[in-house]
């Protein structure tokens, strides 16, 4: 395919961030969406409609996924769907020849996981998880630092997925998928907007892996006290996962990653995001990089008269001029779409390497290694917070990969062009 070719895109699974996914795409004019899909019919008269609001054709539309698989004006596949219908839809679109971007989630057994690897190195076609986040301008500018060596040796890093999201458990009448699992499960049920960033920045499955992990969860009130509200009534559900699960990774090059899992208490967003080295602290929540012999760092007397050392944050807006990404050098002063510009970023990523027919920059070793957490620290919890190791989805490999293809778009190493 020409590298200046239109992507044609069918899109499986059609609720709300297939609706946010097209307005990003209405807005980027470079790809063509040709198919969509549902199994439910309201899904495809609604989505239908946001084309007829656009002025853009319709769509053929699907209610078996597997008919879109077989359509000829399809190149590659969106799977907005909810979580766990991603694995086998995504092994399907590889077996099929298509191209696939998976939206984020966890798994639900490593047995899915494996699935998807094997898919993969049977047909040699790649699977993306669109993780936008891993497009986000402090993540590229903190993986730009670190691979200049402005943080040292990477140490340790904290991430996570804080977000009030009360409302999810009145949707459960409903049926919505996310509450289902939130209702059901206990463990981090959301790993990779976090992980995902803070895995590429420490090399994992080149060069670094995840060894094993321990999860802790604290009670569950969160949902119940938001149900409660809502309704005016005493809450007759009993929600299974914990209001704030704690997840230590141990990485094989050392480094530990503490993440958060917690999205059922009042409070603001945060990807909790920190990355630590022997010379340099990115911090998300402080809004800071302090970075040695760069930032504020002074002598000052005590009461006592004792010096000490004062260390003091740069905010990290104070870097973007000089540490930018080059994808956000480039980007700054034409952001576009949903999630502060992050999914056109993801989206773009991902149709030049259909284009390019290269391997995508976030690939299947990715996903499983990522989306894993999800049910190995299912597995911690339910045993007590016991250490659970991560299977090798590379078999190997990691150990000595060869070096990703040269793109713009890449999540390892950082090229201008
Ligand atoms: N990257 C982000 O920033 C971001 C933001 C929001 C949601 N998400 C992710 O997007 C995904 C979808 O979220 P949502 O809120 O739109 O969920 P949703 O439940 O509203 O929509 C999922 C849709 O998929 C359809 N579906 C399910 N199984 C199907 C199948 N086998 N074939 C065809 N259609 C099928 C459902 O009928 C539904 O319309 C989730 O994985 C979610 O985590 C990502």
């Amino acid at each position: 395919m020409a590298e200046e070719q239109t992507v044609r895109i069918g899109i499986i699974g059609l609720g709300a961030r297939a609706e946010t996914l097209l307005a990003t795409i209405f807005e980027m004019k470079e790809t063509a969406v040709t198919a969509v899909c549902d199994v439910r019919e309201e899904k495809i008269a609604r989505i239908h409609g946001i084309f007829d609001a656009h002025s853009v054709s319709r769509p053929k539309a699907y209610m078996d996924y597997r008919e879109l698989l077989d359509d000829p004006n399809v190149d590659a596949v969106f799977v907005p769907t909810s979580w766990n219908s991603h694995l086998p839809i995504a092994c399907d679109c590889m077996r099929k020849g298509k191209y696939v971007g998976i939206e984020v989630g966890g798994a639900s057994s490593t047995e899915e996981l494996w699935q998807l690897v094997h898919a993969h190195e049977s047909t040699g076609v790649p699977c993306m998880m669109l993780e936008n986040c891993c497009y986000g301008r402090n993540e590229l500018m903190v993986l730009n630092m670190v691979r200049q060596g402005l943080f040292g040796e990477l140490i340790y890093c904290e991430c996570g997925y804080e977000h009030d999201l009360g409302e999810m458990s009145w949707a459960v009448e409903k049926r919505f998928e996310r509450s289902i699992h939130n209702l059901r499960r206990n463990g981090d049920l959301y790993p990779t907007h976090g992980l995902g960033p803070i895995a590429k920045i420490l090399r994992i499955n080149r060069g670094n892996r995840f060894l094993s992990l321990t999860s802790t969860a604290t009670k569950a009130r969160g949902f119940a006290a938001a149900l409660e509200a809502h309704t005016g009534k005493k809450a007759d559900k009993v929600f299974n996962a914990g209001d704030v699960v704690t997840t230590v990774i141990k990485c094989a090059n050392g480094e530990t990653v503490t993440m958060i899992h917690s999205v059922s208490l009042p409070r603001p967003y945060s990807r909790n995001g920190r990355v630590q080295g022997t010379r340099g602290i990115w911090l998300e929540n402080a809004g800071g990089i302090y970075v040695e012999g760069i930032s504020p760092r002074y002598e000052k007397l005590d009461v006592a008269n004792n010096p000490y050392t004062v260390h003091e944050w740069d905010k990290v807006e104070s870097f973007y001029e000089k540490y930018d990404h080059p994808i956000w050098q480039d980007y700054r002063n034409n952001v576009i779409g949903g999630h502060g510009g992050m999914d056109s970023l993801a989206m773009r990523a991902f149709f030049d390497a259909v284009r390019r027919r290269i391997p995508t920059p976030i690939d299947v070793y990715d996903c499983a290694a990522w989306m894993s957490v999800t049910c190995l620290s299912e597995q911690s919890i339910a045993m007590g917070s016991m250490p659970v190791p991560f299977p090798d989805f590379t078999n190997g490999k990691w150990i000595d990969r060869a070096p990703e293809a040269p793109s713009r778009w890449a999540l390892n190493e950082i090229y201008s062009d």
